[in-house]
């Protein structure tokens, strides 16, 4: 079926006059009718899942902004709490889990088949946005990837090297693959189900990928994006997947070939220009001005957005930032991005 909103025909690899636009985190703390939404909800994981407050969540930056996708507003963590861990968030830390150290603890979570219970509201919230976004915007689902989600299980916690998941892999490698299996299975349900409740394109967030060293990447990384591309498109052909491979670096040359992705997002790591030339040939690219700019303004943001749509421009790409936007970002530099990219298209040397 030919597509008409700008996102979708990107995805389907067409090259557009002006990329089209979102943000990762888009809705979040640096927004204020966010954090009223959120104080309403009491805290986040009770935002989450409720499908009137997530789905208002879920509409704010499109109100404000006109972003031309529109991501459901969960949590990566949600499939860890639905085979059975718990789950909480401590105010200005982030989650704690509890922790998958054996072959006992991993026994006891639930088959990836009965995770639906649980994230039943995550697919109401799907539904209701199919029917309330406006009719040029595309509604994106997502997941973690197993190794992101399992580096949580396994500590408890977000760390900044992922030394427990590493250790559990070399100490007792039997376990961590059963988990990296589990997890991948659940994401398989998790994903097909959010296409049956409406999402029209889902990303994969593979956000410590960058950790894995090659021969572990391609095992732990490029691995489970593979079997959960293939099962995807057995079941839906036809809903593209945006594969975000964190930190991967020359890496992400090839990674859309080997896993079968329709686009690979860029963090900041890698120069569009590099991207361009390695990556994009393979089809669709989504980055990467550096979040950082959405802080700090100024000149350097108006610059960079336009090297990277100029860097980008021959062929299929949808602008984002290079990781998720943080809460000290300020959200009138959100709209100079974006002003920047639509309605600057002449390139900088003519
Ligand atoms: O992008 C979106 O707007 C959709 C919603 C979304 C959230 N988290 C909401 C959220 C998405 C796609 C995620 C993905 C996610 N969650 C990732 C992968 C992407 C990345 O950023 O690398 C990871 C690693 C998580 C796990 C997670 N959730 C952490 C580590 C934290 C705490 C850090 C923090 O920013 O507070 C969260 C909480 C979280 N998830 C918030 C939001 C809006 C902030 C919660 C709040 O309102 O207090």
């Amino acid at each position: 079926m030919a597509q008409t909103k700008p996102l979708l025909r990107a995805l389907a690899g067409e090259t557009l006059p002006t990329p089209p636009i979102w943000m990762m985190r888009q809705a979040g703390r640096y927004l204020p009718e966010y954090r009223a939404t959120r104080a309403e909800a009491g805290d986040f994981l009770s935002l989450c899942y409720n499908p009137d407050l997530a789905t208002e969540v879920t509409l704010q930056p499109i109100r404000r902004y006109g972003f031309d996708g529109a991501i459901l507003f969960a949590d990566i963590l949600l499939v860890p709490q639905a085979l059975g861990a718990d789950l909480w968030f401590v105010t200005g830390e982030g989650p704690r889990l509890s922790t998958i150290t054996d072959s006992a603890g991993l026994a006891a979570l639930r088959p990836a088949a009965d995770i639906h219970e649980t994230l039943g509201p995550i697919y109401q919230t799907l539904r209701n946005l199919s029917g309330a976004l406006p009719p040029e915007v595309a509604l994106i689902g997502f997941a973690g990837a197993p190794w992101t989600v399992a580096t949580y299980m396994i500590a408890g916690r977000g760390t900044k090297d992922q030394g427990p998941a590493h250790a559990l892999k070399s100490q007792d490698r039997a376990t961590f693959e059963g988990l990296i299996d589990l997890v991948t299975d659940a994401t398989i349900e998790y994903l097909s189900a959010q296409i049956d409740a409406g999402a029209e394109v889902v990303k994969l967030f593979d956000s410590w990928a960058g950790s894995l060293g090659a021969a572990d990447f391609e095992a732990y990384a490029l691995g489970p994006a593979n079997r959960i591309i293939a099962a995807l498109k057995e079941r839906h052909p036809d809903t593209p997947v945006i594969a975000f491979p964190r930190g991967a670096g020359a890496a992400y040359e090839g990674f859309a070939r080997a896993t079968g992705a329709d686009c690979v997002a860029l963090d900041d790591g890698v120069s569009p220009e590099w991207a361009a030339r390695h990556v994009q040939p393979d089809g669709c690219v989504q980055g990467n001005l550096a979040s950082s700019h959405m802080v700090t303004g100024g000149d350097a943001l108006v610059s960079e957005t336009r090297r990277i749509v100029e860097a980008l421009s021959g062929g299929p790409h949808i602008f984002n930032l290079g990781h998720g936007i943080t809460p000290d970002a300020d959200p009138d530099n959100v709209q100079r991005m974006i002003d920047a990219v639509r309605n600057d298209q002449e390139p900088a040397s003519s």
